[in-house]
């Protein structure tokens, strides 16, 4: 018999459903929130009176997309965690009545563990999918980790962040630069056209597979600061140096540490995910060292690097081979690791 989960993601500021039949998706609707760019960052209030908006008619075009009826799903996979405690109450609560009300499970997804598993979502039978081992790069707004994935469900985070995520670096200076929120994208589009090498920044010397991007953000901003002294215009007229050298510098924070875990363990396959690994430069550096070292590279579909609930999906969908279901006493949790 086959397996149909539907996925919900609400954890930040994106609704999402997907439906995925198994291991093969057939819907996946995202509605993203507009109401937070005039703020420069996500305003988690209006994040969860968005969601409460957006889960009904979301929920619905997703079933409706996959060619699906309701009565045909054998499971409802929802973000647990983690994210903001007030949007994730709203998809944790709907997967919840939508359940009771079908007389199917719950299943609940870790979001981290849905970007490792983004890979395995399959368009059709023939899709590629990596090989256990693999070393899963996940860089986002809110996490930089280095994970070994030995199984579906088993994972180990081999290095972290110890103060802000990639995605923070990139939004935090495009910030300060002017650019809109988030930052990263235009540090990206910015940088096609700027000289790498251009400006030098701080690295961090954190021992072991470990991140930092706290002392880049610093240095970049005493770059800005001792420039503007002399030159006003100094930000206009050097905006796509600054950011490729700002992409320049966290890229080789990123591979220095990738490279490591990749020679520690030995693994012979390397995948990345979350909303950083939409950046063209870090795409390419991955990929280029894959090649250069014979390994295998996974570089998602730029609309699953970003919130989706395909990856909820996919992640409920592996969860409910193993049986692992969810109690309906369990709540959202804003903070967890893998
Ligand atoms: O995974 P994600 O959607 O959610 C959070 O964890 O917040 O990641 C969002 C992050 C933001 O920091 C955004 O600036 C960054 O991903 N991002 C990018 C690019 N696209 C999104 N950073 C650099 N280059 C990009 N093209």
């Amino acid at each position: 018999m086959s397996v149909t989960i539907i996925g919900i993601e609400s954890s930040c500021d994106d609704t999402s459903a997907a439906v995925i039949r198994d291991g093969i998706l057939l819907s996946n609707v995202i509605a993203s929130q507009s109401v937070h760019e005039e703020y420069g960052g996500v305003v988690p209030e209006l994040a969860s009176r968005a969601h409460q908006q957006n889960i009904v008619p979301v929920v619905d075009a997703a079933i409706r997309r996959a060619g699906i009826t309701k009565t045909d799903l054998s499971a409802i996979a929802f973000t647990r965690g983690p994210g903001l405690l007030g949007s994730l109450l709203v998809g944790t609560s709907f997967a919840k009545g939508l359940s009771l009300g079908l007389r199917v499970p719950i299943i609940d997804v870790n979001h981290l563990h849905g970007h490792v598993l983004s890979h395995f979502v399959r368009r059709g039978e023939n899709d590629r999918v990596p090989r256990f081992p693999f070393i899963c790069l996940l860089v986002s707004g809110g996490n930089s980790q280095i994970v070994l994935v030995r199984d579906y469900n088993d994972m180990e985070i081999l290095g972290q962040t110890i103060d802000d995520a990639a995605g923070e670096a990139f939004d935090k200076c495009a910030k300060v630069m002017g650019l809109p929120y988030p930052g990263g994208p235009h540090i990206d589009r910015l940088a096609a056209e700027g000289d790498p090498k251009a400006f030098r920044f701080a690295k961090p010397h954190i021992p072991g597979l470990d991140y930092s991007f706290s002392g880049l953000k610093t240095s970049f901003l005493y770059t800005l600061r001792d420039n503007l002294r002399n030159d006003p215009d100094f930000i206009v007229k050097n905006q796509a140096d600054l950011a490729a050298s700002l992409q320049r510098t966290i890229i080789e924070i990123l591979m220095e540490k990738l490279d490591l875990a990749v020679r520690e363990t030995g693994v012979k396959t390397v995948a990345i995910g979350g909303g950083v690994s939409a950046n063209s430069g870090v795409r390419d550096a991955v990929e280029r060292y894959c090649y250069a070292h014979g390994l295998e590279a996974f570089i998602p579909e730029r609309a699953f690097t970003t919130d989706n609930a395909a990856m909820v999906a996919i992640a409920g969908y592996f969860k409910y081979l193993d049986k692992q279901f969810c109690a309906y006493s369990e709540a959202p949790y804003a903070r967890v690791t893998l």
